[in-house]
């Protein structure tokens, strides 16, 4: 089972702020669309909660995680803890799996992922919610595409492998 992190970060390595994105690149949601199509994701229930209706992605396995033992989502899998995923994950150990979100679910998988594909936003956003540097996390970039723009915001898709697993 090979197990990626995707996410949007800034120079902070910010992902959010009072709940929500910290801004929508339309091309990036589009890229994700792409990569995570077919596949199983995983996020935790308040980023779920930021969905459209709160409702799964489409065309993908979506998998929950939330403390509790009542909550239930339709068309979704909802586990309630680290071990109880990882025994979800062995039906899927032909897939690739996508990590993506929010902090705490990134910060619970992060040691589980050996790729993480970053949309690296160039700036600095007033945040609440972050992921660890990946270069202090035995992470290190391997590619990078050329800088686009969305408006006035210049992005750039990165693709981190772990060192020793490159
Ligand atoms: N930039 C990006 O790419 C990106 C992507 C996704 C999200 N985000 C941002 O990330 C922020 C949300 O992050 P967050 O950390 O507040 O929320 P989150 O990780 O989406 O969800 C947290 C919830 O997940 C459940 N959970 C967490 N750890 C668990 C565990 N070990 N076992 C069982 N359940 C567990 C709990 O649900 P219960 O409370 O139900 O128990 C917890 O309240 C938002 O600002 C969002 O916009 C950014």
């Amino acid at each position: 089972m090979k197990m990626t992190m995707i996410a949007a970060a800034d120079n902070n390595w910010a992902i959010g702020n009072k709940g929500g994105l910290l801004i929508r690149i339309p091309n990036d949601h589009k890229r994700f669309r792409e990569i995570t199509t077919g596949e199983v994701v995983i996020l935790g229930r308040k980023t779920l909660d930021t969905f459209p209706g709160g409702q799964p992605l489409k065309n993908r396995t979506n998998i929950i995680l939330s403390r509790n033992k009542d909550y239930a989502v339709r068309d979704a899998i909802v586990v309630h803890s680290e071990e109880e995923l990882n025994k979800c994950l062995e039906d899927f150990a032909d897939k690739q799996i996508y990590v993506i979100g929010g902090e705490s679910i990134y910060r619970l998988l992060l040691p589980y992922c050996d790729t993480a594909l970053i949309t690296k936003i160039d700036y600095s956003y007033t945040a609440d919610a972050f992921i660890p540097d990946l270069s202090k996390e035995g992470f290190v970039l391997a590619q990078t595409s050329e800088e686009m723009t969305c408006f006035d915001i210049e992005y750039r898709f990165e693709k981190w492998v772990r060192a020793d697993r490159k």
